[in-house]
């Protein structure tokens, strides 16, 4: 007898406001033209000023809940990847906890950047297998347009906001790739490479900083990293690319998406792509590709998905599941 972690419910939610390309041409020395071309992105949801990202992973995870017929008191742990929480701390996990009315179990956040959901989906299924918690609800939720520095045409027309969220309910099965729920999961870090992606603010300096990014540099290491990181997570499953359905990448960049499927010998048309409409959302972008692709009817139950995500640190993974 094995024990999967298996998906209950999905759900998401984005921020009212659209912000499309041509909007920075007023105030950048950019064009719709280059974005589009560069970085796949056409538009992007931005928080409103009021918003937290407590309240964008909120509204995902009510939306998961109802998804998966379940009441928030049946939940056992909240893990929420996030590299924008509200405070320092308490996490943001907590107060998603609370705002679900929410009284017993446990919540934390997980920061891992843009490959915080793969981590926090990682660190549902081990906490599921170790008998720590029968249901989880996993989110992936960030405000990144509070970390933009508005003035650099290099970062600012690529980021979004958003949330997406899983739960995960614990199931006894046969052990083979045919069961439902996360088969496999492969995580990797190297400190080495800070300086190509970061927040220049902290407790260091007593700001909440910008973000800064050398995109060429982070391009070579994800196209690379990623194909690697989901191969071997097939390889852990018993898998091969050959099996795969579904690939729900990390939303970046399309040519990064492209380059990684072709890597992986797997056509685009068996990858799951909402880069154009949410822009990188960090850390919640699977999830909310999980949700948007379940929606438009290409994530079906039975199919075999691969999530892979790279971000700072550089931090990088992949998670191979049986929807
Ligand atoms: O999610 C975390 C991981 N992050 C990523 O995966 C992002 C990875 N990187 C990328 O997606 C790409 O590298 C970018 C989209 C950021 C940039 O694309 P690129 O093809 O690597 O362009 P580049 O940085 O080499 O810049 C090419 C040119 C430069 O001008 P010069 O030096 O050739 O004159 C840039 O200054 O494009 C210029 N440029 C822009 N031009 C118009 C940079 N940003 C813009 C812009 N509009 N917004």
């Amino acid at each position: 007898m094995t024990i999967r972690a298996v998906v209950r419910g999905v759900g998401h939610y984005l921020p009212d406001r659209v912000v499309s390309n041509a909007e920075f041409e007023a105030s950048l020395d950019t064009s719709d033209d280059w974005i589009r071309s560069r970085s796949g992105i056409e538009r992007r949801h931005l928080a409103g000023p009021g918003q937290t990202t407590a309240d964008l992973a909120t509204r995902a995870a009510k939306a998961a809940l109802e998804d998966a017929g379940m009441q928030a008191d049946e939940i056992d742990a909240i893990i929420l990847a996030t590299s924008t929480a509200d405070l320092t701390f308490p996490s943001a996990a907590t107060m998603v906890q609370a705002n679900l009315g929410m009284t017993r179990g446990f919540a934390f956040d997980v920061q891992a950047v843009c490959a915080g959901f793969v981590f926090a989906l990682t660190t549902a299924n081990a906490l599921i297998i170790a008998g720590q918690a029968t249901r989880v609800l996993v989110i992936g939720a960030e405000i990144f347009s509070r970390l933009m520095d508005w003035t650099d045409r290099g970062t600012c027309v690529l980021f979004g906001d958003g949330a997406g969220a899983l739960i995960l309910e614990r199931t006894e099965a046969a052990g083979t790739p045919a069961d439902r729920g996360i088969l496999s999961t492969d995580l990797n870090s190297d400190g080495r490479h800070k300086d190509i992606l970061y927040v220049d603010g902290g407790t260091s300096t007593g700001t909440t900083g910008k973000l800064r990014m050398e995109g060429k540099e982070v391009f070579r290491h994800a196209v690379e990293k990623l194909a690697e990181t989901a191969h071997a997570a097939l390889e852990k499953a018993g898998l091969g690319s050959a099996d795969v359905d579904w690939i729900v990448p990390h939303q970046a960049n399309i040519r990064i998406i492209e380059g990684t499927a072709k890597r992986m010998q797997v056509s685009m048309d068996r990858v799951v792509v909402t880069v154009q409409d949410h822009g990188n959302t960090s850390a919640a972008s699977i999830p909310l590709a999980l949700s948007v692709g379940k929606a438009r009817g290409q994530i079906k139950p039975g199919d075999l998905i691969v999530t892979e995500a790279i971000g700072g640190g550089l931090a990088w993974g992949a998670v191979v599941l049986r929807w």
